[in-house]
């Protein structure tokens, strides 16, 4: 495979992703989702921005450190000294490290944002990225707001990256305002104005503010960058970034056009996905492309008829290389423990032996009241029952009396961590879920924000399983809650429990 042919993928979950409002992980989400970004077969990730807050700096030195296999890991920093220290610091055991610097070039942002002249631009870069150079193996250079840059100053700027020692520059559309031709052309011109380029290659870092990022990337690509920032599900500031998986499915399924290879393992990209969205609490649109629950759901009666006879009349891309098992083999009450965990493992968990024993008691209860459990269902019992946090709290029981003409009220017994005996408290609400919100504040004395509840069922049929996703703030930051249960009250309460031992695990207490 020529070098020309190879599109690197840099993903940037763990930093655009992460910064978008509300998308906040705890330093074991960041671990688990960059341990699957490995699984998956990115050419780098972006842990984090080390000096935006100490939270940021553990997390991209634990997963340098823990991340040790063909993933280069990334750190952002601006051009300044402490930043690009800091990040070299959390980059100190990656096996390969990357700073990623930035500095704004357009006109706008160097007039109203930054106040500095365009030689003073130049020499920051320079300063920056070559004092980078002597602490980490790679560098990186983003012009901010690059889309907007231009044309001639951008050729002065990208030079003088590679001059300083940049082996990768990185032309952002910051706020999503490029359009394919346009942005394509561009690329296009810096490359031809730069000339030598001495072996750095262009990349590229899209948002989706009008829905053209990947749009945008392709055309990119089309026109000679051979590296594309992109995030799962397309997590990032404001409409987000480039969606990872998108981006890769369009190269690979027109490879006929786009003649370009990746590193991608395409059977990672469902579970990958289904990690972000657990971790992040944001639930996918189910048009979402490749991985929204109606990706391959053909409804029209013709549609149908067409997979039928030939799966290519209707599909354009076979799910199951996706990861995506639409023959949903089914377990139920009379499944074994062999039967379980081997479809577990074919669903790509891999679980030890404690929590494959918590995920199978938790099947069997689900077996007494679901008559058929697909993978699915498997799959959410599974998520809910791996915890990267200490459980503080764990639900025991909880009792609701509801009704229109009734006060509602919530009983709840809750097991504390080091204490024996369960503790009750009984709440009234607005509502039953209120109440039970309620009664959790008073036996566990964290009274967070309730920003956001979202409730979906896991599968079809009346006895679907309901999943709970909650936002609670507290202080500056928010944290995510998740639980699964037929019962969606129970479900409820669980993910509130999630969220409120988050809490305790972040914060200490
Ligand atoms: O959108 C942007 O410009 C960025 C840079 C830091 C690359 O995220
Ligand atoms: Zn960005």
């Amino acid at each position: 495979m020529s070098s020309d042919n190879r599109v690197f993928i840099f993903d940037t979950t763990l930093r655009d992703g992460e910064q978008a409002p509300g998308m906040s992980m705890n330093i074991n989400e960041k671990l688990e989702v960059a341990h699957q970004l490995e699984r998956l077969g990115v050419d780098v990730m972006e842990a984090g921005f080390p000096i935006a807050s100490d939270g940021d700096f553990e997390a991209v030195k634990t997963i340098a450190r823990e991340v040790q296999g063909h993933a280069t890991i990334a750190g952002l920093a601006r051009v300044k000294e402490g930043d690009i220290e800091r990040a070299a610091e959390a980059l100190q055991y990656a096996k390969r490290s990357r700073i990623h610097t930035f500095l704004a070039t357009s006109d706008i942002h160097m007039k109203y944002k930054l106040n500095m002249t365009e030689q003073q631009v130049l020499d920051n870069i320079y300063k920056g990225v070559s004092y980078a150079k002597t602490l980490a193996d790679e560098v990186e250079f983003s012009p901010e707001d690059g889309s907007r840059t231009r044309l001639e100053f951008m050729i002065q700027v990208v030079r003088t990256a590679i001059e300083a020692g940049a082996s990768v520059i990185n032309i952002p559309d910051t706020v999503g305002y490029a359009t394919p031709e346009e942005f394509g052309a561009f690329i296009r011109n810096i490359r031809e104005g730069v000339g030598d380029m001495k072996g750095a290659i262009l990349s590229v870092h899209c948002h989706n503010d009008l829905g053209l990022a990947v749009a945008n990337s392709l055309s990119a690509i089309v026109n000679g960058a051979l590296q594309v920032e992109c995030s799962v599900n397309g997590i990032g500031e404001r409409a987000g970034n480039a969606a990872l998986e998108e981006l890769v499915m369009a190269l690979l399924t027109r490879k006929d056009y786009y003649g370009k290879e990746v590193g991608i393992r395409t059977e990672e990209i469902y579970r990958t996905s289904k990690t972000v969205s657990s971790t992040t609490g944001m639930s996918l649109q189910c048009n979402k492309a490749i991985v929204g629950k109606n990706a391959f759901a053909h409804e029209s009666g013709i549609h149908q008829d067409g997979v039928l006879k030939e799966r290519s009349t209707y599909e354009i891309m076979d799910p199951k290389k996706l990861g995506i098992h639409t023959e949903n083999l089914v377990l139920g009450k009379h499944s074994g423990r062999h039967a379980f965990a081997d479809r577990i493992k074919q669903l790509g968990f891999e679980l030890n032996t404690e929590d494959l024993n918590k995920a199978f008691k938790r099947f069997k209860d689900l077996a007494d009241k679901k008559k058929e459990i697909n993978d699915l269902d498997l799959e959410a019992i599974v998520t809910d029952e791996i915890r990267h946090i200490p459980e503080k709290f764990t639900l025991a029981y909880s009792q609701i009396f509801t009704g229109s003409k009734l006060v509602p009220t919530a009983t709840i017994g809750l097991q504390i961590e080091g204490v024996d005996e369960l503790q009750e408290a009984a709440a009234f609400g607005d509502g039953p879920i209120d109440a039970v919100f309620k009664a959790v504040d008073k036996l566990t004395g964290i009274e967070g924000t309730l920003e956001s509840y979202s409730i979906d069922a896991v599968t079809g049929g009346h006895d679907a399983m309901g999943e709970v996703v909650v936002r609670l703030g507290y202080g500056d930051t928010s944290f995510v809650g998740r639980g699964v249960s037929t019962d969606v009250i129970e479900a409820s309460a669980k993910a509130y429990i999630n969220a409120v031992n988050k809490i305790c695990f972040e914060l200490k207490k």
